[in-house]
């Protein structure tokens, strides 16, 4: 009897063990798998890297390719947790106050040191604009103060794409605010691992790891970025706050710009009030745009090379370098709150690489964002069975009619 009941003690221990053992096996397995894996991902990541245009003022930061391509892992891992068992929504910009349709049209009589790669005389493009509030919280009430995004997607640009696509594609991404809160990407790093972190410990001392990565310039931008709070996503500025070139690698006459775009004409919506409807700047676009309306896309180069590439928390003040009227982006009257276009609207993607060698992102941020946005784009897109294709051209239904030319409204500069 004893030694019955001995012997299948043992075989419990024995079955216990070996379970864990395979446990063990499992979990070895996959450490080995995920590392792997992520070594095939970072070597396809470094062989795309931008290779700085030193030219123009590039240069690239130490350990750069692998802080970025840590950023992208750091957030790719925190869309799996935030969204496990539902739609995986942006890291950043996730709440969308609507994909309109629009007209960019360049202005007929620009003069040639602005006439490069798309900027064509008298050029038009269909276009997708997605507005958006930049929390990570895509529930944020829009009468909170948050960074404002406009990301514009010109359909059908000459020329070949700098990103890996087959696409004609161009995306133009701009904020609500002039300059970005950081400009090095191991600091980067230690930002997203802090706001992306499970750690008790790390979220409480936040504050203090936030003012040790970013310093007070940076926490400065970050607050002033977050605190606005606006009437309509039309009546907004926005700024590209990092550097692109303006003419291809080879022309003697490049320079680097950088862009904004404004209403056409000086605004007249109300002030920001206190607005308890939690979606309200959706219903301002829309109720806006059963009239139709109009901004104007400016650029800036970069006329004293003192004008810093790489700092992108500095602004280009405007007294040294000013802005130049390139095109006006006229919205046809229109409504585009449909289920349809809502979805078509979550699965869009824009990268500021989707564009031309005359128009190439610059600096580190910029650098880094090509293959985050591609990995963590692919990876929201990919879980959520999104359609990965661009949309097209031919097909892309902006805008709704012709625009005449009494609609190129001309506005002060
Ligand atoms: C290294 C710095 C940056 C990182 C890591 C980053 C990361 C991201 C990511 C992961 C997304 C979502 C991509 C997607 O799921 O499709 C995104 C979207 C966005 N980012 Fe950034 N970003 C950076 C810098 C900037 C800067 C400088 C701007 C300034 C214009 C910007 C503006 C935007 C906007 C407007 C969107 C929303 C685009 C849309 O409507 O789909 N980001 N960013």
């Amino acid at each position: 009897m004893l030694q019955e009941a001995a012997n299948a003690r043992a075989a419990r221990g024995w079955a216990i063990c070996s379970k864990a053992l395979a446990y063990t096996i499992v979990c070895l397995l996959a450490l080995a798998g995920d590392a792997a894996r992520a070594q095939t991902d970072f070597k396809l990541f470094r062989d795309s890297y931008p290779t700085p245009d030193v030219t123009i003022g590039e240069r690239l930061q130490p350990q750069e390719i692998e802080n970025a391509f840590a950023i992208s892992e750091v957030i790719i891992a925190s869309l799996g947790r935030r969204f496990a068992d539902t739609l995986i929504r942006r890291d950043a910009h996730p709440k969308a106050h609507g994909c309109v349709k629009g007209e960019f049209a360049i202005e007929p009589d620009l003069t040639p040191d602005l006439a490069k790669g798309a900027f064509q005389p008298g050029a038009r493009y269909r276009a997708w604009v997605r507005f958006s509030n930049g929390n990570e919280d895509p529930e944020r009430p829009d009468g909170e103060g948050d960074g404002r995004g406009m990301a514009i997607k010109l359909l059908g640009v000459p020329g070949d794409n700098l990103l890996a696509e087959d696409s004609s594609n161009m995306d133009l991404i701009m904020i609500s605010h002039p300059t970005f809160f950081v400009n090095d990407l191991d600091d980067y790093l230690s930002v997203v691992s802090t706001v992306n972190t499970t750690s008790w410990l790390r979220r409480t001392a936040a504050p203090l790891l936030m003012l040790r990565d970013i310093g007070v310039r940076g926490l400065q931008i970050v607050l002033q970025t977050t605190r606005l709070r606006i009437s309509n996503p039309l009546d907004t500025r926005y700024w590209s706050m990092v550097p692109y070139r303006l003419g291809e690698a080879t022309d003697p006459d490049r320079t680097a710009v950088k862009f904004s775009s404004r209403p056409c004409s000086p605004v007249q919506s109300e002030p920001a009030g206190d607005n308890a409807e939690p979606d309200f700047l959706r219903a301002a676009l829309s109720g806006r745009l059963t009239q139709g309306a109009c901004m104007e896309f400016l650029v800036q180069p970069r006329r004293d090379p003192s004008l810093s590439i790489e700092d992108s928390q500095r602004e280009w003040e405007e007294a040294d370098a000013p802005f130049y009227r390139v095109a006006s982006i006229l919205f046809p009257p229109q409504s585009f709150d449909t289920a349809e276009q809502n979805e078509f609207c979550e699965a869009l993607s824009f990268n500021p690489w989707r564009t031309r060698a005359a128009h190439r992102p610059l600096g580190a941020v910029n650098r880094a964002r090509k293959g985050i946005y591609e990995r963590v784009s692919h990876f929201r897109r990919e879980a959520n069975t999104f359609s990965t294709t661009e949309p097209l051209a031919a097909t892309g239904t902006p805008p709704d009619r012709p625009l005449t030319d009494g609609e190129t409204r001309r506005a002060p500069r």
